[in-house]
């Protein structure tokens, strides 16, 4: 092969686990409903920065540390992170990875959320705990697109690593994994049902 990829930019995306997932996710669908419900601070936050949605990411960000439910699930995320860290090829210098927030998302009819990155952190991610058939995916945007400039557009068929935009489909019971400088966004929900998703991200201690 006269031409080699280099320089590329990784994603991870995995089912959670391999059993129950269903029964997690309604575990974690009632514990979600039960934050909105209990965090007024937060649901007055969402209403001006997440238009009607709640996201706990202001007021109940560290969710890891204060429920033993999402303590659980911060567990099962570790050889997820570990595997995506190995393929990074990420040299640690004997330096721990640590969860340093964990938020709930949920995202009725018409909420949506802009391009973003996660400034501070190294890793992020987000694991699906609803998402009704039709709901909108994680968008991901090529990294180098702002030094394109008069680069000609990519054609329709072109190969995966050329695409300028990548959708990881929302899948419940499934983590996505990505280096928190990548920028990305999730489209208006377009669905009568609710989405719902807890995000996290990992600093290198
Ligand atoms: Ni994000």
């Amino acid at each position: 092969m006269p031409t080699r990829a280099w320089f590329s930019t990784f994603i991870y995306c995995a089912p959670l686990q391999s059993v129950r997932i269903a029964r997690l996710n309604d575990e974690l669908a009632s514990e979600c409903a039960q934050l909105r419900d209990y965090d007024t601070a937060g649901r007055r936050c969402s209403a001006k920065n997440y238009p009607g949605g709640y996201t706990s990411y202001a007021s109940l960000n560290e969710l890891h540390r204060f429920s033993s439910t999402f303590a659980a699930l911060e567990k099962k995320f570790a050889r997820h992170v570990r595997t995506f860290i190995q393929t990074l090829d990420l040299d640690l210098r004997g330096r721990a990875v640590r969860m340093t927030d964990c938020w709930v998302n949920i995202m009725p009819p018409t909420a949506a959320h802009s391009l973003h990155l996660h400034p501070l952190s190294l890793i992020s991610g987000t694991y699906y705990v609803r998402t009704p058939r039709g709901c909108p995916g994680l968008k991901f945007e090529d990294p180098r697109l702002d030094r394109f400039m008069a680069a000609p557009p990519r054609r329709t068929a072109a190969r995966r690593e050329n695409l300028s935009h990548a959708t990881y489909p929302a899948q419940a019971g499934n983590v996505v994994l990505f280096e928190s400088w990548l920028r990305h966004e999730v489209a208006a929900n377009r669905v009568d049902a609710e989405r719902i998703s807890i995000s996290f991200n990992y600093a290198w201690a």
